[in-house]
């Protein structure tokens, strides 16, 4: 008789069970309270209410539902964090995601500028959390959605870039602390100047340039295609983004987080070890910190010191160079001959300049490249855009050459427009003749 009951019991217990937990969407008549919990359909993700170590404050969050350690990756309230309360996540009739506390006051919520019929909220399984009609999946009809809208961690499908129609900007921002996830001082943002490029930045200051990218991954810095993410960089009228495509593997979590030191950290879920295992860091060294030689400086880690200056410049306050301040850069020793006669400096394995003050175009080769660049007094340098094959499209820096270092893993060259007396500097007048008939 017992045996009964129990079984009983179960089986009752078990047709309740997909309704009241294994459910990864919200509607207009369900709501989320403090404790429930939403799971993604394939059990990776998870969203409901937490407190970071150490304070009682409540947020709601995303995290991964089968990691041991609870690492969130997405935060709604980050800034207005619910005080001694259960707070109450609901979907309005508007497609308005809202967090309530106690009191029924909006501590938080979503808008959208269009209505449908049967909004609800839903999360996916890349830890996208969306608002869109119940019957309709196409990404481009979602009112509303977490991704664009990061917190501090990156996940394969999230876009880091600017949309150029509405002017959107998705990028990460720190958490302020381990406890406190509101918008600490890093950011890790695309900077649309110029050839785009990724940087990590304090505030307005740049603190690591990735970039430029390659095609390939960035030229000279860490985010590099490795087997867990297929990375891309899109450049078109309505948008410039670089992100993680899909993880390769979707049995491995993979991330990047700006912690709250300004380090990027990737890294992938070990399960063996129950740890993240961090694969890439930066900045690394000071040759990572930005333009830390000045303009026209060349950082090399293991020379002493680190900065010395491109061939055919010369410290341009050789006083600060004495007292180890690098700052303001160098300057060319022979000036330019333009338009009369300069010629270029071939350099590889470096990290190329900061390309904000630059000009590009994808199909030029790099013949044409370099005839653009000689024919601009103020084009100081060109290089081929693309490395893949034998190399594609045209790169042209104008402007001081900044943020440039060491490289050996990168083969990327760079043209760097010298005086015609520079060019062939170590050669007789016979052979800087024919050197210059060779590079030009
Ligand atoms: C709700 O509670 C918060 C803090 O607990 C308070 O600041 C706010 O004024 C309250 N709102 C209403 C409508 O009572
Ligand atoms: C929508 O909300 C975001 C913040 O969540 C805000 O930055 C943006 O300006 C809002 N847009 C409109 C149209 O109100
Ligand atoms: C929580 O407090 C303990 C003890 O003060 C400290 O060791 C730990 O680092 C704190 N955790 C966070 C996430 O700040
Ligand atoms: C994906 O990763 C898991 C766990 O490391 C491994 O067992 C599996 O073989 C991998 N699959 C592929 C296609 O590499
Ligand atoms: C790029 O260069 C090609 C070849 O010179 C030219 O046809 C094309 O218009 C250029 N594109 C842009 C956007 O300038
Ligand atoms: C040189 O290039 C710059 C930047 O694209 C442009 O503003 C300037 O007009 C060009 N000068 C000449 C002479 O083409």
């Amino acid at each position: 008789m017992e045996g009964l009951t129990i079984l009983l019991f179960c089986t009752s217990l078990l047709s309740i069970l997909p309704l009241s937990t294994a459910t990864d969407t919200i509607t207009l008549s369900q709501s989320i309270r403090d404790g429930d919990t939403i799971v993604s359909a394939g059990g990776t993700f998870e969203l409901g209410f937490f407190s970071p170590d150490n304070t009682t404050k409540r947020y709601l969050g995303i995290w991964y539902n089968k990691i041991s350690t609870r690492t969130v990756v997405w935060v709604a309230n980050r800034e207005t964090p619910i005080i001694d309360s259960p707070g109450v996540l609901k979907v309005t009739n508007q497609g308005i995601l809202q967090v309530l506390s106690h009191n029924e006051s909006i501590t938080w919520s979503t808008n959208s500028s269009r209505l449908v019929q049967n909004p609800i909220a839903k999360l996916l399984e890349s830890g996208n959390l969306v608002v869109k009609d119940a019957k309709d999946d196409n990404p481009e009809n979602f009112l509303w959605q977490s991704f664009d809208y990061p917190c501090d961690t990156h996940l394969p499908g999230m876009k880091i870039g600017k949309n150029m129609v509405t002017g959107m900007k998705r990028y990460l921002s720190s958490w302020k602390s381990a406890d406190d996830p509101s918008r600490g001082d890093f950011t890790f943002e695309l900077d649309p100047r110029g050839y785009p490029q990724i940087f990590v930045k304090k505030g307005l200051d740049e603190r690591l340039r990735f970039g430029p990218w390659n095609g390939l991954g960035f030229n000279g810095a860490l985010i590099k295609p490795h087997q867990l993410c297929k990375f891309s960089f899109v450049i078109n009228r309505k948008e410039m983004y670089f992100t993680c495509e899909v993880a390769i593997n979707n049995s491995i979590a993979v991330r990047a987080v700006i912690n709250q030191n300004g380090v990027l950290e990737n890294s992938q879920w070990n399960d063996p070890t129950q740890s993240w295992m961090t694969f890439r860091a930066g900045p690394t060294d000071n040759c990572d910190s930005y333009a830390f030689c000045g303009p026209h400086g060349y950082c090399k880690i293991g020379n002493s010191p680190e900065c010395s200056c491109l061939k055919g410049f010369v410290p341009k306050f050789p006083r600060d160079w004495d007292t180890s301040d690098w700052s303001n850069g160098c300057v060319r020793k022979t000036s330019l001959d333009c338009p009369s006669g300069d010629g270029f400096m071939k350099y590889s394995g470096i990290r190329l300049p900061d390309t904000r003050n630059s000009w590009f175009n994808e199909s030029m080769t790099l013949e044409e490249c370099k005839r653009v660049c000689l024919n601009n007094c103020s084009c100081m340098a060109y290089a081929n855009l693309y490395i893949i094959g034998k190399g594609s499209g045209c790169l042209l820096w104008f402007g001081d050459l900044i943020d440039i270092r060491e490289y050996s893993e990168d083969r990327q060259e760079i043209y760097i427009r010298m005086a015609s007396s520079d060019v062939g500097m170590n050669l007789s007048p016979k052979l800087r003749k024919l050197s210059e008939c060779l590079t030009f």
